[in-house]
């Protein structure tokens, strides 16, 4: 019989793409809530906190970690400029990304003790163009390059995002699984209001 191989292996950047898929996730539960919002409908706190939660913990914490921890680093030891290429410009837009979600803070905030949604759809809206964009850009862009250049030092990479992924949900006693069922009890919350 006919030794088989194990020979597929995964892209360097699987583990990042796998934590923009589950982004993606809540940016259409975030679409989803804007629209709610804009019908009138009340958003209960817990669902509020749970995407404060996520787009602070989950996103800026530790997929942002991964990125500039890892990625940026071994793409810049493997001779991709730090200055005036696509790290500096990724690194600029995740310093957006966290100035939008303390924007969302405070409107949340300025919501839960006023009732009034204007500042929150708008901090919404700005957000999810802006992180779609994000994602996308790293997607097809970013991601390609790193699959490319970072071919033969993919078991390296995935066990050093894997770590600091581990890492930074341990330092606040959070598994990935929690933000995974974060994502869909906001999206099944928000399908019964
Ligand atoms: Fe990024
Ligand atoms: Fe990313």
């Amino acid at each position: 019989m006919k030794h088989l191989t194990k020979s597929y292996l995964v892209n360097p950047t699987e583990s990042l793409r796998k934590d923009h898929a589950l982004i993606e996730k809540m940016i259409n539960a975030l679409k989803i809530m804007s629209t709610l919002l804009q019908k009138g409908t009340t958003i209960p706190k817990p669902i509020l906190d749970q995407t404060i939660d996520f787009s602070t913990n989950f996103t800026n914490q530790c997929h942002h970690g991964k990125e500039e921890e890892s990625l940026f680093p071994t793409l810049e030891k493997n001779g991709m400029p730090k200055e005036g290429g696509p790290i500096a410009r990724m690194l600029f837009e995740h310093e957006i990304t966290k100035n939008l979600t303390n924007s969302i803070i405070k409107s949340t905030e300025v919501y839960l003790s006023t009732g009034q949604p204007r500042a929150l759809i708008e901090d919404i809206e700005k957000y999810v163009e802006h992180v779609s964009l994000h994602l996308s850009k790293e997607n097809q862009r970013l991601f390609v390059m790193a699959d490319m250049l970072l071919a033969d030092k993919q078991e390296a990479l995935s066990n050093d995002l894997t770590n600091i992924e581990q890492s930074k949900l341990n330092s606040i006693n959070k598994t990935r699984r929690y933000y995974e069922d974060l994502v869909e009890n906001v999206t099944i919350s928000e399908n019964k209001l």
